[in-house]
């Protein structure tokens, strides 16, 4: 497959479990999407355990998603009990603000991930030679702040170790916004 720009094509795809063992398949009663909607409920309300997400390709309807998806992983953790029970709660603990914190000193949690489909190796691709020499792969990480002091609100598939993060964290989301 030829080298594609990070994000143009894929989209990431996040959704809350409410019990672990909800996730690996995927959006369903006990997993919601919860960046599809402006109301998103489940952003504020669900009692989360733990998080999952996909990259698939943009512009696909919802059933296709699985099948074409590049790679599926998930936190096994139940992390989300001790970090604000939801998105909300986490990124009022770790609030992502413009120029708040330093890159690598106050960066989020970085949350170990199970592939269900694909593993750790294929995300280095997916970002630019800069990037991949700035982090380990096969974590979620939250509220990670560049040299510019600049937040990215999530950077998915990956620890970060540098301060170059303009160069990851690229993929959009494939729901209304990934803005906390
Ligand atoms: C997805 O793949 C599975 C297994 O190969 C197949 O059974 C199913 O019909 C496919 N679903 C779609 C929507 O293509
Ligand atoms: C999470 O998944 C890993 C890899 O499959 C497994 O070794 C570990 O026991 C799991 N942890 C929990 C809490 O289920």
């Amino acid at each position: 497959m030829p080298a594609q720009e990070p994000g143009a094509r894929f989209c990431l795809l996040l959704f809350l479990s409410l019990a672990s063992s909800g996730l690996n398949a995927g959006p369903s009663l006990r997993s919601r999407s919860f960046f599809s909607s402006p109301e998103n409920t489940g952003y504020y309300d669900i009692q989360a355990q733990d998080l999952g997400m996909w990259h698939v390709p943009k512009k696909r309807p919802l059933q296709h998603w699985r099948n074409s998806s590049l790679l599926r992983y998930r936190t096994n953790t139940s992390f989300f009990p001790n970090l604000g029970h939801n998105l909300f709660g986490l990124y009022q603990k770790y609030p992502v603000k413009y120029g708040s914190e330093s890159c690598q000193t106050d960066n989020g949690p970085a949350i170990p991930l199970v592939y269900d489909f694909g593993d750790a190796e294929k995300t280095a691709p997916y970002y630019s030679p800069v990037g991949q020499r700035e982090f380990v792969a096969g974590f979620v990480q939250f509220r990670v702040f560049n040299s510019e002091r600049a937040a990215n609100a999530l950077c998915a598939g990956m620890r970060v170790t540098g301060c170059n993060t303009e160069h990851m964290s690229h993929e959009d989301t494939c729901g209304v916004s990934s803005q906390a």
